[in-house]
Formats: structure tokens, sequence, C-alpha cells
């Protein structure tokens, strides 16, 4: 049967798959174009979505794709990068002149057939720095948007023209954190573009078995099996698509995982029926060797990431399958956020997806049959595939496990740092609250319309709702810069000094996270979080408080649906009680904060 679709263009923004598995989900088949596709790829398309981009649309150069779209007959819709496009191209004006990270409020000004039914006031997501300041004739401004602790009202944060059949969002009704994102991308699709909905789940499946035995032929396929969801998932739909005896799975012990988690996943594994074909290798010296005096996250991943190769390849060898295909459980936010479509910015290099393993890809040895779901996707494919639910809903483990949650330092304080004048604007921003508030001396990852930041926290004290401190770290994303994360002081005490020490990837380092990280999982699990919270990192930063300690352990609570964005789970006070002392307890600990960072500005992981 010949499937209506839509043709999403990819100008590298983060959320440009997403936005295909949206429509999908909807049961309409969305593809992806590439901006510079002829024009003739687009015709048979009933309506184009053009997507974010980590371009500037106020940069003064033209972008350049193929802009005969505008005269296809067929309706256009636009987010973030796309709807200042639109808005250029017919004459609008866009400026270099607001910025927003996360949270803000639509507030739907004008009736539109995208917003029927929908509450005049609504939750968005935006992540960005350009804006229209000037619409272009024959469009309307929908709605705008404010955000909350703010004056002043950001314009045309939707705009349309009905009659030519286009539309501009500049927030992202792609992501999960966006309250209505869906129903206004369905209003698009199924209302608008007149889409009929008849693309299953159920196909792609089948689809991925045929590839897999394709890509296979006649060889063995070894797949990394760290025990994570993905991985776990991946063994199953693996093993439904090659017969006995050509698919064997191999757990590495990195020297970097949960404290008891090798022995788990064994078990785990075991249980599946996949017993006669597992191979363990403890790998955590080679691991050790391979960190050994870095500092820098990027470093650190390409290490890791290259290591898990070596390993596979000697593996291979032992088990006389030197020419065996790699398995991996890669799933699409591991490739996007490693920069791994045309256009976009790497934001970190998922272990998956190093160099090394490029290289694997491009010579056809690499299998990976999730690459294009994101993480509610293969939970629901787990489920379909008769894994249990306690298995699939577990929390997201990053394959280099710990490894990105233990910052190294070289003791020195991050270029760039001007103490005095982030004091002034950390002051300005939570004059009127409760909260006082510093600038750690020290960096983690984060993201800020879609490009890599890597930038410094801001550490909060003092007792004020949660939601008034989500308030005040909006603010500080936007107003103090080179600030991509806040955290709160949960010890209580505040911070008078802050120095970075010189501290290294060691055993001993690992040892006491695995010890932190238990604590903190345990409590979630005592409290019935466990499944409320999505993914709780605990990251250890070196760093010294006041002249004490050598170590600040942070917890990272998040809510999410596909990790593409977050934002961050207020804990119940009587957790933060339990975890205090337990882990102010262990040895050159001398601090504990909560991040309270939404992704963007933050990434889920500091590394
Ligand atoms: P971030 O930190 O980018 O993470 O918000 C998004 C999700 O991806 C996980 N993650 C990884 N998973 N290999 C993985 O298998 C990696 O290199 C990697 N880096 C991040 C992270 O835990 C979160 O769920």
């Amino acid at each position: 049967m010949k499937h209506d679709r839509i043709a999403v263009i990819d100008f590298g923004g983060q959320y440009a798959h997403l936005i295909a598995t949206k429509v999908r989900r909807m049961r309409v088949l969305a593809e992806i174009r590439q901006p510079e596709d002829p024009i003739e790829a687009f015709r048979s398309y009933r309506g184009i979505i053009i997507s974010g981009s980590p371009s500037l649309s106020s940069s003064g150069e033209d972008a350049a794709y193929t802009k005969e779209i505008y005269d296809l007959p067929v309706p256009i819709l636009g987010f973030c990068f796309g709807h200042q496009e639109i808005a250029k191209r017919y004459g609008g004006m866009i400026e270099h002149a607001r910025t927003e990270f996360g949270l803000a409020r639509l507030h739907v000004a004008h009736d539109c057939v995208l917003f029927e039914g929908l509450p005049r006031e609504q939750v968005v997501w935006m992540s960005h720095y350009d804006t229209v300041t000037r619409l272009p004739e024959g469009f309307e401004e929908v709605g705008w948007s404010t955000v909350d602790g703010e004056t002043g009202v950001h314009h045309n944060a939707a705009i349309a023209d009905p009659q030519r059949r286009r539309f501009g969002f500049q927030f992202h009704p792609e992501v999960d954190d966006t309250e209505h994102g869906e129903a206004m991308i369905r209003a698009f699709v199924l209302g608008v573009c007149g889409c009929r909905p008849t693309w299953t789940m159920q196909r792609y499946i089948e689809e991925q078995i045929e590839h897999v035995r394709e890509r296979a032929a006649d060889r063995t396929v070894i797949l990394l099996a760290s025990g994570g969801v993905d991985s776990t998932v991946c063994a199953v739909l693996l093993a439904r698509s090659l017969p006995a005896g050509r698919l064997e799975l191999l757990h590495i012990d990195n020297g970097m995982m949960r404290k008891g988690e090798s022995d788990l996943v064994m078990g785990e594994l075991r249980r599946l029926g996949l017993g006669d074909r597992i191979h363990f290798r403890d790998a955590s010296d080679d691991f050790m060797a391979a960190l050994e005096g870095l500092t820098d996250p990027e470093d650190k991943r390409e290490a890791i990431g290259e290591t898990f190769v070596r390993v596979f390849e000697e593996e291979a060898g032992r088990l006389g399958l030197g020419n065996a295909l790699l398995g991996q459980g890669t799933i699409y936010p591991d490739t996007i956020e490693t920069g791994g479509t045309k256009r976009a910015d790497v934001i970190k290099t998922h272990h998956n997806r190093v160099g090394m393993i490029a290289g694997m890809i491009a010579r056809g040895r690499v299998v990976e049959p999730l690459a294009d779901l994101y993480k509610v996707e293969v939970r629901e494919l787990g489920e379909a595939l008769g894994l249990a639910p306690a298995l699939v809903w577990r929390h997201p483990f990053p394959g280099p496990g710990l490894g990105v949650r233990l910052l190294c330092s070289a003791g020195r304080i991050p270029e760039g740092h001007d103490a005095a004048r982030a004091q002034g604007a950390i002051d300005a921003v939570l004059a009127g609250t409760a909260l006082s508030g510093t600038l750690l001396p020290l960096r983690s990852v984060g993201v800020k319309a879609d490009l890599r930041a890597y930038e410094q926290p801001v550490m909060i004290w003092g007792d004020a709702p949660f939601e008034a401190m989500l308030h005040a770290a909006a603010r500080l994303y936007k107003d103090v810069p080179g600030v991509n994360r806040c955290v709160w002081d949960a010890t209580g005490r505040g911070v008078g000094s802050a120095e970075p020490v010189a501290a290294h990837a060691t055993r001993k380092r690992f040892d006491l996270l695995r010890e932190a990280d238990d604590i903190v999982m345990r409590a979630l699990g005592r409290h019935g979080l466990a499944r409320v919270v999505w993914q709780c990192p605990t990251v250890l930063v070196p760093l010294r408080l006041d002249a004490r300690g050598s170590e600040l352990v942070v917890v990272r609570p998040v809510l999410s649906e596909r990790a593409m964005t977050a934002r961050p789970a207020e804990l119940p006070r009587e957790l933060v009680d339990e975890i205090r002392e337990p882990l102010l307890r262990l040895p050159g600990v001398t601090g504990l904060a909560v991040d309270i960072t939404t992704k963007p500005p933050g990434t889920i992981e500091w590394e």
C-alpha cells in the first residue's frame, strides 16, 4: 500500500529526527530529507516540516537550501530555525535579540487550526538565540510567550499564514516537555496536510529483522551487552533474527559499572535464555590504563570507546571469530549527540560512536538494529518482544558508565572564569529571593540552541520552594554568561570558597562514586521513586569547599521520556535528609548538591 508521507528537512537541530518519530507515532510515514535535496525529491509529500539548526538565521548569510519548496502547493511548518527561515522567506525580520533555554509559557492570542481545542496558555520548550522581530505580510501572530519570573514578552512565538498554509513556532513542539506539542503536530499532519494514518511499528520490526539478516549474511555477530535496556532489547531482537550459533554476547566489566552490576547483568541474560552464548571479560585494568592522566571529557569518552573496540577485537580473536560483526544497542540520541548527522553539532561523543567505530561502520562491520529509535520506543519494542517490565523500565545507564560521572581536573580554574563579574550577575538575579549563589570553578557539558556548551555551574543555597529555584535557575542561564547548570546545596551550609582540586580517574575514586551512587539508588528505591524518576546519575566533582575535603557529590534526578530534553525531578526533603549523612561520611566528600538544571541548557550526564 502507498502511504501518505511527510518530509522533515534536517538542518542539524538536535530534534530533527524526533519530529519524524512523533509523526510516525501518528502512524504517518515521515522521512528525513537534506536541505539541498533537489526539488523533485520533495514533490510527492503531503506536507513539509523544517527542523531547528545550530546555525543562526540572523547571521547575515543566507542559508543554502532548496528554496523552491516554498513554491510547492503543500503546507509547511517550521520549528525554531525553520520558523525563522519561513518568516525570512516571506519578508519578516530575524534578529539576535532574545535567548531562552528550557521552559516558557505560550499565550495563544489568535485562533489557528494548529491550536484548536488547546488551552490558551500552555508550557512550551525553547532553545534559541534568534527571534522573529517583524512579521511578514499575510502572517499573523498566533501566540506570544513569557518566562515565569520575568517581565517582557516574546512576540511571534507562533505565527501563521492560513492562506498560504505556512506556520512557524519558535518553540519545539516535538520535544516531550512541550505540553501539547503532539496535538499541534497531529493537527498539522492529519488535519492541515490530510495524511491518512497507515504506518505501524510492527512493520519497523519486520524491516529490521530483514535488514540484520542481510547485513550479517553468513557472519557471526558479537553483541556488546552492557546489560542496559538498549543492549538487552537488542540481544533479544538479534536472537530472533539470526540462526543458532550466529550470535554471541560479550559483557565487559569496564571498572565503571554500578555496585554489583556485572553479576546482575549476567544473571539477567541467563534468565532470558541467552546463557549459552554469554562471554564475560573483566577488562577494568585496560580501561583504567586508557584513562590515566586524562581530564577532558571528550578525551575520556574517546579512550573509553576505543578500549571497548580493542577488547571486542581481542575477544573475537580468542573465539576464533576474527571477521565477526560488532553488534551494538546504539539508539538515536547516541548518533545525534555525537554530531552524527550532516549538520549537527557534537554535543558529546557517545561511546558507541568514537572514531574507530565510525571506521568499522564504513567497512560494514557494525549491526545496530535500534539506531533509529529513542528510549521510549526501545522500551515498547522490548515489551512487544516479551521482556519483563522490570527490565525494560530500568533506568538508562550509559555505556561509559560511571566514567562520564567522575569529573577529572588538572586543579586549575577554567579559562575565562571571572568570579567577580559572575557574582554581580548572580546577585542581581537572586535579589529579592531567599537564595544566594556562587559560580563554581569547573565545567560540565550542556547544550544550548543545538550547540555544545561546556560551561560552569552556579551553586545556590537557601530555603525556597522548588518552583522558585527553577525560576531562578532559568534566569541564571540567561543572565550570567557562561553558565549552563544550576545545583542546589543540600548541606544547608552555603559556600564561602570553592577551589578546583587536581584529580584523575582512579580505581579509588570509582569505588567512592560507586558507594555514593549505591546510597542514592537505594534511597530512591525505598521512597518508591525508582520508576517515577527517569534517571538519576550521581556525579563526583573534584572540589574543595570552604578549605575542606576534595570531592563534591552531585545528585541529578531527571524526568524525561526520550532524553533529548529533561526536567529536574524534585526529591522529597526526607530523602535528601536520609542520604546527606552517609554521603558526607564518605572519605574526602565535603559537599552534597542536587542538580536542578533542565536540558537544555544542561545535558543529563555531566560529561
Ligand atoms: P545526555 O547526558 O546527553 O544523555 O543528556 C542522554 C542519555 O544518553 C545517555 N548517554 C549515553 N549512553 N553511551 C550510552 O550508551 C554514551 O556514551 C552516553 N552518553 C550519554 C545518558 O545516560 C542519558 O540517558
